[in-house]
């Protein structure tokens, strides 16, 4: 496949494997090996790289699960490209250096990287922005000392000024994905390899490829690749389907394209229901929010996906196009049964619409880590009083059935009583009538019961005004 993108400032026409992984190609092809191999699955952060697409601040991805294709149109920048023409370090290196940041060093380029995109930014809230940085040895205080002292710093004018930031169109090749001309068209459409430029395009091909892996953020179908190594044809890529990327807000509907990423997502939500970006924001990590979207999430029919009950919670339709045959149905019917979902071949996920309406939600997300994890257990509760009793509730979790599933014998318990700890209470019981939960190395099944019984009571607590804040350590 035939794709142009920047590479530390370099302009690069390559022909790729649609499966080639960057970090593959950055270390055989480039030499570039600043760039390490920890996990690679997206766990570990030392693959980190910074990514521009045309219009858009630099984002922080994991390499190893970047397919090259994704790259079209972008400008991607390693940390051998931070340093300034004469070898001046970056601020954030030179801090790191200062403040003693390195043991080992191996999980110190992605560290480098990660800060540096922070610093581009602008962005403070570093405990937040090194989730995706694992390091083992050097501990994390003095990896932050340094991100604080190299706060005070501004951007070097030598990135500040480097074409990733004020680019518009790839020298002597293709324009930027999303913004191309009929002048410049992107990789050609092909059987075994595709990047259609928009929803029309993809319905048309898919309808003709309907065994081809879709792949969006490949956040998932990466590991498929590196973990499970399997070769992948047909396959489509949605990055340029630019109208696939949109978040549009009417007084009925919050209607979120299908190529949403995460950390699109999560201002949006921190606007209309906060208890969701909350819930956003413990998603994975800064690299795999910018990468992984709304439509994988859902798609992927897991049943510890985050954001499935929460939407569900709150009523969300999915909007599902084959061809040009468009159907909608409430996002609780799209899951079947374990790995099934009512998704026809050559159908595809074209956007989620949640319905208007006052913020009631509340999430709560059980894992083992507090950052970078999957659920174990994830409660979603929406539930509206009037007076005080409770006229409708919608409760649904992830990590307690084969599927994304609705609690509706909780829902019924609560629905037309007072909003009570005595009601609260005396509706535990049907957490068991409505789940039988599987024990797996993340919970046993007693525990995920107790935990979701647990959840409503916090849900209660919550409402009541009491402090449930888990992060707040009180004597
Ligand atoms: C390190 C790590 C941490 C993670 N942490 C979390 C977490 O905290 N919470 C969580 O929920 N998940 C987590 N995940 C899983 C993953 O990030 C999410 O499921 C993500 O939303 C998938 O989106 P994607 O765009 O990357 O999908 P992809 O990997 O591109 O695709 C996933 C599946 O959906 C299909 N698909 C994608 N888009 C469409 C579409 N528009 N229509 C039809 N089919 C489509 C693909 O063909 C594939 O089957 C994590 C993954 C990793 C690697
Ligand atoms: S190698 Fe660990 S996240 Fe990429
Ligand atoms: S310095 Fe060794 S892993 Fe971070």
């Amino acid at each position: 496949m035939e794709i142009s993108f920047l590479l530390n400032g370099e302009t690069i026409h390559a022909d790729a494997a649609p499966t080639r992984s960057l970090l593959d190609w950055l270390r055989e092809e480039r030499g570039l090996s600043g760039t390490k191999e920890g996990c690679n699955e997206g766990d570990c952060g030392a693959c980190t790289v910074m990514v521009t697409a045309p219009g858009d601040a630099p984002r922080c991805l994991n390499a190893c699960i970047l397919f090259l294709p994704q790259l079209h149109g972008k400008a991607v920048r390693t940390v051998e490209g931070l340093t300034g023409p004469d070898g001046q370090l970056h601020p954030v290196q030179q801090a790191m250096i200062d403040q003693h940041g390195s043991q080992c060093g191996f999980c110190t380029p992605g560290i480098v990287v990660s800060l540096a995109t922070a610093h581009t930014n602008r962005r403070t809230d570093f405990d937040d922005q090194l989730a995706g940085n694992l390091c083992r040895c050097t501990g994390y205080a003095p990896i932050v000392r340094a991100a604080e002292s190299a706060a005070a710093s501004a951007p070097p004018d030598w990135l500040a000024q480097a074409p990733d930031f004020s680019w518009t169109e790839i020298p002597s090749g293709g324009r930027a994905a999303g913004a191309r001309g009929a002048d410049s068209p992107p990789p050609p459409l092909s059987d075994n390899a595709a990047m259609p430029g928009s929803s029309d395009e993809l319905a048309a091909w898919y309808a003709e490829h309907p065994d081809a892996t879709l792949v969006a953020g490949a956040t998932d179908v990466g590991l498929w690749v590196t973990k499970g190594l399997r070769e992948l044809s047909p396959v489509a890529f949605l990055a340029g389907c630019a109208d696939l990327k949109r978040i549009k807000t009417t007084d009925s509907e919050i209607r979120i394209g299908a190529m949403v990423t995460m950390a699109d997502l999560l201002p949006v939500m921190a606007e209309h229901h906060p208890a969701l970006a909350e819930l956003l924001r413990r998603f994975a990590s800064v690299q795999i929010r910018a990468a992984a979207t709304l439509g994988g999430n859902i798609a992927n029919g897991s049943p510890i996906g985050d954001t499935p009950p929460a939407l569900i919670a709150l009523g969300a339709t999915l909007h599902l196009r084959k061809a040009d045959t468009r159907r909608t149905l409430p996002l609780e019917d799209f899951f079947l049964a374990y790995g099934k979902q009512d998704r026809e071949p050559g159908e595809f996920v074209e956007a989620i619409g949640i319905p208007r309406q006052p913020d009631a939600l509340r999430c709560y997300k059980l894992s083992k880590r507090f950052d970078q994890d999957i659920s174990a257990v994830c409660g979603c509760f929406n539930i509206r009083v009037e007076g005080q009793t409770v006229t409708e509730a919608r409760i649904a979790f992830g990590g307690m059935a084969a599927t994304p599933k609705r609690a509706r014998t909780v829902e019924a318990a609560l629905t037309g009583n007072p909003w009570t700890e005595e009601t609260v209470t005396a509706a535990l019981p049907a957490f068991a009538e409505d789940f039988a939960p599987i024990s797996d190395m993340r919970a046993s099944a007693g525990y995920r019961l107790r935990a979701a019984e647990n959840m409503l009571r916090r849900c209660f607590a919550d409402t009541a005004g009491t402090a449930t804040n888990v992060l707040e350590v009180r004597p």
